[in-house]
């Protein structure tokens, strides 16, 4: 087991207590307060954390909106803002192997993942959300005012930031999902309070850093790392934070609305999903299998978009849970940062007695798992993948969102009733088509209640596409155009001539 050698400025960027980030200084919690992050490949302590609380997210919410009312900032004109986020894109590549090795020591991915995946698309979406900066454009019209006869008007629209942002994010892509939510906001001249996940704060701390090296005025992005019950809580229901933008549990984005609603800031939320991936016997095998698998064990199955509900057209059933399940038997599993690794830990303690606590109850509901089905003999947070038939509609393991390497199967006979099976649950966020027909593929696609369908692939986050769900998976569209939407306000202009 070769490891990956530890880039040494990781090694002292986590030997420190690390500070939160608020009006341009790096400060201790006002409490003194620090909590710890671990190591889901050995379960042991990686860093100490100022652990922030209602009084800091007060003082980070203030400095935000210095920042906004009266810094630099707002004096900007697009294209320099523009090109400020377009050089966080290149810092963080040329930090790559940091950062990669940060997220994997935090998080468990393997470090090829983080380097190939993760890091990458981080810069790509500040390059990408960089260009918007300068296309901001509002429209002009000439208005109908009947009860003004013979007027004359001079209309246009403005597109404005929306102010100060609060962003709460999860663990499972710490770097990239704090990228698909600064990036936009300050695309479109938002300050923002962002508070990464307790259980992985270390490379948002250090993106921090880059930004104040990009150039970004002090006070413009905050960061507040803490627990979500506190730090969280204080920033979605603060009175002077404009909007909330949250990645997380459907369970918890429930609780931002309800925070929300004291001064009904806006409100962006991207949540769970239990996504169905269908097979058909017309597949291209070599990519329809692999696919299937990796649809959810990508990421240690801590995917939102996950495919975990596979749909296999009965002539093909047998032979494609065979292939997935000797697939899922293939992936090495262990430490993120050994070169042999496909799978890593789960990312906490939490998580692992979670995911486990559902193969037990799948186990007990009648599933039998063909591949995997219990966690590993050692320390750390390991689960192997596993694939999981004779599943019922109605048992937990079809239904629930696990967030671990579990994939449950069934067969389906028939088109017209796949549809309404694939669509039967609460969430909507993704969904997958694996077919050489491609009538039946965009039949379908415009069928899924989905944010997303894929076709013959699976797991694709491209900046130029927009991400969300359907019912319980959320409000709004995270990156494309659509993202703007929810940064910015538009404004009405209406002179009388
Ligand atoms: P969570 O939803 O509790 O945590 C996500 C973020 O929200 C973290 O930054 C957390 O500190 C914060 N948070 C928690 N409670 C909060 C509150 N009351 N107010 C404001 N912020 C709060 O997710 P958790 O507990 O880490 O994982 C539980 C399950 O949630 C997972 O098993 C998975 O099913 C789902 N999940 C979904 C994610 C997604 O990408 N859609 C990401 C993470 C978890
Ligand atoms: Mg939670």
């Amino acid at each position: 087991m070769a490891i990956v050698e530890l880039d040494p400025l990781v090694r002292e960027f986590t030997a420190k207590e690390r500070p939160m980030l608020i009006g341009g200084e790096w400060v201790p919690a006002m409490s003194g307060n620090t909590f710890e992050t671990y190591d889901p490949s050995t379960g042991e302590v990686l860093a100490h954390v100022a652990e922030g609380d209602k009084a800091d997210i007060d003082r980070a919410v203030k400095a935000a909106r210095r920042a906004f009312d009266e810094g630099p900032w707002g004096k900007l004109t697009p294209s320099e803002r523009g090109r400020l986020v377009h050089r966080i894109g290149d810092l963080i590549m040329e930090h790559a192997d940091e950062l990669a090795t940060l997220e994997t020591l935090d998080n468990g991915k393997p470090f090829a993942v983080a380097k190939a995946a993760d890091i990458p698309l981080s810069a790509d979406l500040f390059w990408y959300m960089s260009g918007w900066a300068t296309k901001l454009d509002g429209r002009t019209t000439e208005p109908h005012v009947p009860y003004k006869p013979g007027s004359e008007w001079h209309a246009y629209t403005r597109r404005e930031p929306v102010g100060v942002v609060g962003q709460i994010i999860p663990w499972n892509f710490p770097l990239l999902m704090a990228a698909w939510k600064l990036g936009p906001a300050l695309s479109c001249g938002n300050a923002v309070v962002l508070k990464p996940a307790e259980q992985t704060p270390l490379s948002v701390l250090r993106l921090g850093e880059l930004i104040l090296e990009a150039g970004i005025p002090p006070g413009v992005v905050n960061i507040v790392p803490g627990y979500g019950e506190t730090a969280g809580a204080a920033l979605a229901a603060h009175p002077d934070v404009d909007k909330v933008a949250f990645t997380g549990s459907t369970e918890v984005g429930k609780l931002i609305v309800e925070a929300a609603a004291g001064n009904l800031k806006k409100v962006s939320l991207e949540l769970g999903g239990k996504s169905p991936n269908i097979v058909f016997p017309d597949a291209d095998m070599e990519k329809a299998i692999p696919g299937a698998a990796m649809a959810t064990f990508f990421n240690h199955g801590q995917c939102c978009i996950a495919g975990t509900r596979l749909f296999v057209q009965k002539s093909a059933f047998d032979d494609v849970v065979a292939g997935v399940a000797d697939h899922a038997k293939s992936l090495k599993v262990g430490p993120g940062m050994a070169e042999d690794t496909d799978m890593g830990p789960l990312v906490s303690k939490e998580q692992f007695e979670r995911v486990t606590a559902y193969l037990q109850k799948g186990a007990t509901e009648g599933a039998r798992a063909v591949a995997g089905g219990r966690a590993l003999e050692r320390p750390g947070y390991f689960v192997e993948p596993t694939l999981l038939v004779d599943t019922e509609p109605d048992m937990s393991i079809w239904r629930e969102e696990i967030f671990g390497p579990v994939l449950a199967a069934t067969p389906f006979d028939d088109l017209d009733e796949l549809a309404r099976q694939a669509n039967d649950t609460p969430y909507g966020l993704g969904a997958g088509v694996w077919t050489q027909d491609i009538s039946k593929a965009h039949k379908l696609a415009k069928l899924l209640k989905a944010g997303t369908v894929y076709v013959n692939t699976y797991n694709i986050f491209p900046a130029e596409m927009p991400f969300g769900g359907y019912k319980e998976s959320g409000w709004g569209r995270e990156m494309g155009p659509e993202v703007l939407e929810s940064y910015t306000e538009t404004k009405s202009v209406i002179c009388e001539l």
